[in-house]
Formats: C-alpha cells, sequence, structure tokens
C-alpha cells in the first residue's frame, strides 16, 4: 500500500515545485491583468498605442507591457505610468517629444491592484470623470499619485489621509471642485503637493502645518479662500509655496521667513493686506519673491544684506508707502525688480543691482525719482 502511492506522491511533490518556480518567475496575477484590462477598457488613446502591448491572456509582469512593472518578490503590479508628453525611445523614436490625448475615466477597477506603488496618467488632456473614492482606501502602499493635465473633475477624496505612505500628489491643472479635505493633513510623508490651476475653493486646512515633510506646496490658480493658515511657517522643509491667483485675505505669516530653504514664494493676485515680514526679505535662501497685485501696505523692510539674491522680486501693485529701502542697493542680485503702482517716494538708491533696471520698475508711484526715473529735483 505504501510503496503504490510513492509515485504520485513524487508527482505532486513536482507539480507543487513547477508551480512555485513559476510564481517565482512574476508572471502577473490573474487579478491584475483582469483590472489593468478593465482600467483599459474605460480609456482610449489612438495617436501612440500605448495599450497596445496590453493583450488578453498575457504576461502583465514580464510581456513587455508599456508603463506596467511588478513587484519581483510579489509578482504583483507596482507601478502603473502612462505619461501623454513622453520622451522615452518607446514612445518617441524620433528622439521628438510624443504627444498623447486619451480620453474616457479611471475605473474603478484600479483599485483592485492593491499592491500600487505609483500611479501616474499624466498630460493626458483629456481623461475625465472624478478619482475613485476607493483609493484612499484600497491602496495603502501608494507612495506617488500623480493625475495632472487631464479633465478630472469632482472632488479630492475626504478619506486621501488614509495614504499614509503618500509622497506626491500631483494633482495640477485639472477641473477639480470642493475643498481641500481636511483629512490631507495627516498625509505624515507627503514631500510634493501640486493642486495647481483647479477649481478649488474653501480655506487651506489649518492643520497644512503638521506636514513636517512637506517641500513643495502649489496650490495657486483656485478659488480658494480665507486666510493662510500661520502654521505654514512651521513647515521647516518647505522650498516651494505658490498659492498665487486665489481669493487669500489676511496677512503673510510673520514667521513664514524663518522658513530656512525657503526658495520660492508666490502670493501674487490675491487679497493679502497688512506689512511684509522682515524675516522674509532677511531670507537668504529666497530667490523668489511675487507680493504682486494685492492689499500689501507699510514700508518695505530695510533689511536687504550682501546676501540677497534674488531672480525674482516683485512687489507691484500693492498699497507699499515710504522709501526703496536702501539696503538693497547691497544686494549680491537683484534680477528682475518691479516696485510699479505703489505709492513709493524718494530718490531711488544708486548701486549694481539698479543699474540694469528700467523705469517700468518703479512707474507709477507717489514721488520716486533718480536711476532710471531721471534727476531729483
Ligand atoms: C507675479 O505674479 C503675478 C500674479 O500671479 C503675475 O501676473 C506676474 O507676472 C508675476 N511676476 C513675475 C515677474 O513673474
Amino acid at each position: 500500500m505504501a510503496s503504490s502511492s510513492a509515485p504520485l506522491l513524487l508527482l505532486l511533490l513536482f507539480a507543487t515545485l513547477a508551480a512555485l518556480a513559476s510564481a517565482d518567475a512574476a508572471a502577473c496575477s490573474a487579478g491584475d491583468r483582469d483590472a489593468l484590462l478593465s482600467i483599459r477598457a474605460a480609456l482610449s488613446e489612438a495617436r501612440l498605442g500605448v495599450f497596445s502591448s496590453w493583450k488578453q491572456g498575457g504576461d502583465c509582469c514580464g510581456g513587455g507591457w508599456y508603463g506596467v512593472s511588478c513587484d519581483p518578490s510579489t509578482g504583483r503590479v507596482a507601478d502603473l505610468t502612462l505619461r501623454g508628453e513622453a520622451e522615452d525611445a518607446v514612445m518617441a523614436p524620433a528622439g521628438r517629444p510624443a504627444s498623447g490625448v486619451m480620453s474616457g475615466y479611471i475605473s474603478d477597477a484600479v483599485c483592485r491592484l492593491d499592491r500600487l506603488s505609483t500611479l501616474v496618467l499624466a498630460d493626458w488632456k483629456q481623461i475625465s470623470g472624478g478619482i475613485p473614492s476607493c483609493l484612499a482606501s484600497d491602496l495603502p502602499y501608494l507612495r506617488i499619485l500623480e493625475l495632472p493635465g487631464n479633465r478630472i473633475s469632482g472632488e479630492i477624496p475626504s478619506s486621501i489621509g488614509t495614504l499614509s505612505r503618500l509622497t506626491v500628489l500631483n494633482l495640477a491643472d485639472n477641473l477639480i471642485s470642493g475643498e481641500i479635505p481636511n483629512s490631507i493633513t495627516t498625509l505624515s510623508s507627503l514631500k510634493h503637493l501640486d493642486l495647481t490651476n483647479n477649481q478649488l475653493t474653501g480655506r487651506i486646512p489649518a492643520g497644512i502645518g503638521s506636514l513636517s515633510m512637506l517641500s513643495r506646496a502649489l496650490l495657486g490658480r483656485n478659488k480658494l479662500s480665507g486666510e493662510i493658515p500661520a502654521s505654514v511657517g512651521s513647515l521647516t522643509r518647505l522650498a516651494d509655496l505658490d498659492l498665487a491667483e486665489n481669493q487669500l485675505i489676511g496677512g503673510i505669516p510673520e514667521n513664514l521667513g524663518d522658513a530656512h530653504v525657503l526658495t520660492s514664494l508666490y502670493l501674487g493676485s490675491n487679497r493679502i493686506s497688512g506689512r511684509i515680514p522682515a524675516s522674509l526679505l532677511r531670507n537668504k535662501g529666497l530667490g523668489i519673491l511675487n507680493l504682486s497685485r494685492n492689499a500689501v501696505e507699510g514700508a518695505i523692510p530695510d533689511v536687504f544684506t550682501g546676501e540677497s539674491y534674488f531672480m525674482v522680486l516683485d512687489l507691484s501693485r500693492n498699497r507699499l508707502t515710504g522709501a526703496v529701502p536702501r539696503s538693497l542697493s547691497s544686494a549680491a542680485y537683484v534680477g528682475h525688480l518691479d516696485l510699479s503702482h505703489n505709492r513709493l517716494c524718494g530718490s531711488i538708491p544708486a548701486g549694481p543691482p539698479f543699474d540694469h533696471l528700467d523705469a517700468a520698475s518703479f512707474a507709477s508711484n507717489s514721488c520716486l525719482c533718480g536711476g532710471p526715473l531721471g534727476k531729483c529735483t
């Protein structure tokens, strides 16, 4: 009895080993393949043929599916990246950047790729519909979510805050409306937040200062209202802050200038009032400061130093009074200076940073003279 079942056991053992070996080769799971094919079915792209390699019954991991990569240890799809403005050799064989158009919507099937760490569907211009809300609950490994340059509408899922590994959230250049969910402030790994050029309303979440890893916060060209939360000043890694072209009111947070790595600050075209914090102009790393088209008042703090280096210093179209600060003439570099359309008065200081500037930089003030405006009488 025992001897007759031995060959059968061996056969079973071999079958098991063979199955394990093929799993090692990380062929894609049937579930992932089905999910990808459902995603494909909801989208259409003709010009570049990005989906031509996605075949029924094919191996989505080892089979050269364009834009799909798997984790070799799990054999599960980890990365789905399709860019409509691609410079890679596959999509742009002639070395010219390829420009594609994709329409359709992002299927909920994406939420079945539950080991996904990167989801990029960028610059396809015509992808519409909403952001599947199941993303937040079903894709706990998601690190990068980039859907810019489409026609995505609806709101940012309110549960977005559950994506605790998220480092990049880029939804720029879409038609997204509603408020920025408060839960965004719990994304403790978030480094890059880009929601530029959408239709977002309401306030910037007050708790944004708790995103301690945040280095770029780009929220310009929306319809955000209320004040700039004071807590942005506690973002110690913040390098780029763009809140331009919204409907923000109130003052510039006093401690914003203390952010040590702040490189660019765009607050233009809002309704910001109050004074320019001296700490901001004293900040050595700040290379771009644009406060144009607001209601900023008072004198420009006279705190520039030999380490001040401004590619852009645009304070035009405000209610600034007093003189052009003397210390600005000691700045290491001022590339583009615009102080026009304010209420400044007095003589423009002489010095190298001013040598290349023309009258337009100082036009329409109360009583400026000297430099490119001609002699003071
Ligand atoms: C400053 O911002 C305003 C409003 O966003 C914009 O119109 C202007 O061109 C910017 N200035 C510079 C020098 O980029």
